[in-house]
């Protein structure tokens, strides 16, 4: 008797071929149904040879198949890592410091190709990676997840982590802690937290326990709702005074560096006239050690008609070079014109006829088979 061959037993035959059987013919296949498998796909198939080099990573398989290859290759000029001792000794030299947010790792990935001197897992996260409204939704875990791909594309960078809303106000001690899974399972090399003068013990008890912070004063967005909103800060002279008193006391504190965010270039390049560690300004003119950017701002990855904040520079178009490829990748689909040769694996031409003929004959052997039946 033939069995007739249905979408179930044809996948039960590829399954087969896979392996996924352990190599035994199940019961229910045994019969001609069989000689069909034993003819054509128990048989391994053939792999086809790579056309092209070998896509190689010291730490990963390559998969030759696979329409997930691995991301990960450091850069070929290698350069030697970033570490505290030399973020000072850029500081002193008078030489800018490089920043830059990525929130996961193809971002971190390109930073890291691009040289910057340190990547900010920011909160900001929140916002253009997660879609949220804001930063306060943000959970330490969601943090950590990517931090933890953030790590794994840094090599050279130094790499910070952004305490979220309410993972470190309320104590040194929670703060501590939250600091302490930024870098054992965030496997980040510091933490940033946002805060002046009222956030000195906390700084002081995470860089007591040997953890790095980057402080953030100015505009604090996790403060936005204290702050009447996003605006720039240290405008009046007593405004100016008080970012002064927390840029002193954060250093005080023991923070290695400072983001100093929507400040008037003015009072930003005064203070860091007058500190003793690096500040990093975000939308705080050209007179702070460094410079920070979100990266999907400054590479354009956005639709348009999103709003700017007047510091950001766009330099790129990500947004509209993704867009133009998945239009064009939608056309061609539709159209028919992908995938075109070049795209397909081969296979010996014999061995698509054998397989052909054995399906066709094993078809009309069951419908002739079928028919037979229904006669009876
Ligand atoms: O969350 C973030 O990306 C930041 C930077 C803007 C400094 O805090």
């Amino acid at each position: 008797m033939h069995k007739q061959v249905t979408s179930s037993l044809l996948r039960r035959s590829f399954l087969l071929s896979r392996g996924s059987t352990n190599g035994r013919t199940p019961s229910s296949l045994r019969g001609a149904g069989a000689s069909l498998l034993t003819t054509t796909t128990i048989i391994p198939l053939q792999q086809p040879q790579p056309q092209h080099q070998p896509y190689t990573h010291q730490h990963v398989q390559t998969r030759h198949y696979s329409s997930h290859s691995p991301m990960g290759l450091p850069p070929t000029t290698p350069r030697k890592k970033v570490t505290l001792s030399k973020l000072q000794s850029m500081y002193k030299k008078g030489e800018k410091i490089t920043m830059i947010t990525a929130h996961d790792f193809p971002s971190a990935h390109v930073a890291e190709h691009a040289g910057m001197d340190m990547v900010l897992v920011g909160d900001s996260l929140a916002m253009v990676a997660l879609g949220m409204e804001d930063t306060s939704e943000v959970l330490v875990e969601e943090m950590l997840l990517h931090c933890r791909s953030v790590a794994r594309a840094t090599t050279r960078a130094f790499t910070v982590g952004d305490m979220p809303m309410g993972s470190y106000e309320i104590s040194p001690q929670q703060a501590l802690s939250t600091a302490i899974r930024f870098i054992k399972e965030g496997r980040m090399s510091a933490v940033k937290l946002e805060g002046g003068a009222e956030m000195a013990p906390t700084i002081r008890a995470i860089t007591t326990a040997g953890i790095p912070v980057l402080a953030h004063i100015g505009l604090t967005p996790q403060r936005q709702n204290a702050l009447g909103g996003f605006r720039v800060q240290g405008k009046s002279k007593e405004s100016a005074k008080r970012l002064l008193r927390d840029a002193l006391a954060v250093q005080e504190a023991g923070a290695f560096a400072m983001v100093v965010e929507a400040v008037p270039q003015e009072v930003a390049s005064f203070i860091t006239g007058l500190l003793k560690v690096p500040t990093i300004g975000i939308g705080a003119g050209n007179g702070t050690s460094g410079q920070v950017l979100v990266q999907a701002d400054m590479t354009g990855n956005f639709p348009p008609g999103r709003f700017l904040p007047k510091f950001v520079k766009k330099y790129g178009d990500v947004w509209g070079e993704a867009l133009k490829a998945i239009e064009s990748y939608r056309d061609e689909v539709k159209g028919g014109s992908y995938p075109a040769e070049e795209h397909t694996y081969p296979m010996p031409k014999e061995e698509v006829e054998a397989f052909v003929g054995d399906v066709r004959r094993l078809m009309s052997a069951n419908a002739s088979e079928t028919e037979g039946e229904k006669d009876a």
